[in-house]
């Protein structure tokens, strides 16, 4: 009788291990010579190159500024570190032998050329929804790169994460490979804007939070996020900060890095205005701005300048400077609010108002601890403005105190919990 169960229970373990073996095994596509530039249009390596840049291939596929794509760059993930890969044409160490046909499979369905299973850091989850003449049109302009000879150094995941057969079982649970559909419901622009930022753009990798296996959680869609060490704010009904995304604090912020009732956008948002979205033409920006207005449920323009001007009002009126002004309040008098004191009815962009920025209303002090300690660098935010670090002048206690300022004088959200030793974890 035990015999009998035992015999069939490892039989039935063989028949379901047969089955997800079958579901994982992918073939192998055949290697090809690497295409000769001249065999793509400029016009279709211009668009692949706009492409590209939505979809911030270089970004992730790049450590050396004078090797781009030739990847290598450290992706750390709660499971060990996992670094991108070459994809510049070259034969050997990148794509180069890979065709139209592979490179396609790994954009819809993350598997690589040989038949392996990609890690879900590569945003396939999302380009997955790309158009075919889109990926088309990216094939173009990665095979018409330079190629690059590089190895990416060996990922150091721990077993059982570093087995790529597995990753097959990850994308029964949560991956659909399917295109962008469009919503009937909705305009033109809208569509359009829903399929960058779902698909190219994949901005919900940043500003979604992930369950315990990596994966977007899909009840929490659009509720923010930490990632890399920053937060990405909520880009729904709950994002916190008083003035809502309307259609022109959209655009201003993603076409030029920052808008008067919003802020600037700093760490690897910076990176997605301006190494991804600059490329792009006017129309697909003013589309995302279409779409994150009616994600955001902003309530139009007049109503975002109202609540702006009273929440810079409510903030400047709670500044009681009298002499017995706390440590927090006399900081922020002394150390910052020449450079961000704004009229209440016209704030200006390039001096954030901390009553509107999402750094001081935000669940986590992340971003405001990291802006102050290290300032805003010329490559972040609007282009041609920077602010200093505080790092050397000020110690942790005296950020921590002026950071609790603004949270209490400058928001109506709950004070942050343990700041001081928060502020000296984001010490380099
Ligand atoms: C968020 C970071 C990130 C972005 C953005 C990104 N990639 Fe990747 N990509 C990776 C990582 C990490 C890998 C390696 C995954 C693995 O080893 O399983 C990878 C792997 C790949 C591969 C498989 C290459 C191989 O040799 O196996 C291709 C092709 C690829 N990416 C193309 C692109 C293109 C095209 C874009 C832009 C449209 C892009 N990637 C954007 C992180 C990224
Ligand atoms: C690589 C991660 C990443 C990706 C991809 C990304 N974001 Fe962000 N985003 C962030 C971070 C981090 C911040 C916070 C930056 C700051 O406070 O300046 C942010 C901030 C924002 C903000 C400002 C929110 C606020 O309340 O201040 C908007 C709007 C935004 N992102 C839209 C987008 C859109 C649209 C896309 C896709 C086209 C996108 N993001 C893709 C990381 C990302
Ligand atoms: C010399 C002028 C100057 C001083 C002093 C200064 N800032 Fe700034 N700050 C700026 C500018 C300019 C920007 C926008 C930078 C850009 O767009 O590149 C900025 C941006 C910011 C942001 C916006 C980040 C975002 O995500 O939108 C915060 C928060 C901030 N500063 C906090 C502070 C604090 C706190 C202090 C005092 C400790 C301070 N600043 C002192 C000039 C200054």
């Amino acid at each position: 009788m035990f015999k009998k169960i035992v015999g069939g229970l490892v039989a039935l373990g063989i028949l379901v291990l047969a089955i997800f073996l079958i579901i994982a095994w992918e073939s192998s596509i055949d290697p090809i010579t690497p295409p000769n530039p001249d065999a793509f249009s400029e016009e279709q390596i211009k668009r692949g190159e706009v492409l590209a840049g939505l979809g911030n291939c270089e970004t992730c596929h790049t450590t050396d500024p004078t090797k781009p794509l030739a990847g290598g760059r450290a992706m750390p993930t709660p499971f060990g570190t996992l670094y991108s890969t070459n994809i510049t044409p070259d034969p050997n160490t990148g794509i180069g032998q890979w065709s139209e046909a592979a490179f396609t499979r790994a954009m819809r369905e993350g598997v690589t050329r040989s038949g392996s299973h990609l890690f879900p850091a590569f945003p396939y989850t999302h380009f997955t929804k790309l158009s075919d003449d889109d990926i088309s049109d990216l094939y173009a302009y990665m095979m018409s790169q330079p190629a690059i000879q590089a190895e990416p150094p060996e990922n150091t995941l721990e077993f059982p994460f570093n087995i790529r057969l597995l990753l097959a079982g990850w994308k029964l649970l949560f991956f659909d490979e399917g295109r962008y559909e469009t919503d009937t419901s909705k305009s033109v622009a809208w569509n359009r804007g829903a399929y960058i930022a779902e698909g190219a753009g994949h901005c919900s990798a940043c500003h979604t939070p992930r369950n315990a296996l990596g994966a977007e959680d899909a009840g929490k869609a659009w509720d923010g996020a930490i990632i890399n060490n920053w937060y990405a704010p909520a880009l729904n009904a709950s994002n916190r900060t008083p003035a809502g995304w309307t259609e022109t604090e959209a655009y201003e912020y993603l076409r030029n890095g920052g808008s008067p009732f919003h802020g600037v956008a700093v760490g690897s948002m910076a990176d997605v205005v301006h190494d991804g979205l600059k490329q792009a033409p006017d129309s697909d920006l003013r589309a995302l701005s279409v779409w994150l207005s009616d994600l955001a449920q902003a309530s139009g323009e007049q109503q975002a300048g109202d609540s702006s001007a009273s929440a810079i009002r409510d903030a400047q009126n709670t500044q009681n400077p009298s002499a017995m002004m706390d440590e927090g309040e006399r900081l922020f008098t002394y150390a910052c609010a020449a450079c961000h004191y704004n009229e209440p009815d016209s704030p200006n962009a390039l001096r954030p108002d901390m009553a509107l920025n999402s750094a001081i209303s935000a669940p986590t002090p992340v971003n405001l601890i990291r802006v102050t300690l290290n300032g805003v660098s010329l490559k972040e935010g609007m282009p041609e403005a920077m602010m200093p670090g505080f790092s050397q002048a000020l110690n942790d206690r005296q950020i921590a105190s002026l950071l609790a300022y603004l949270r209490s004088t400058h928001t109506d959200q709950p004070a942050w919990a343990n700041l001081e030793q928060q502020v000296r974890d984001q010490r380099p």
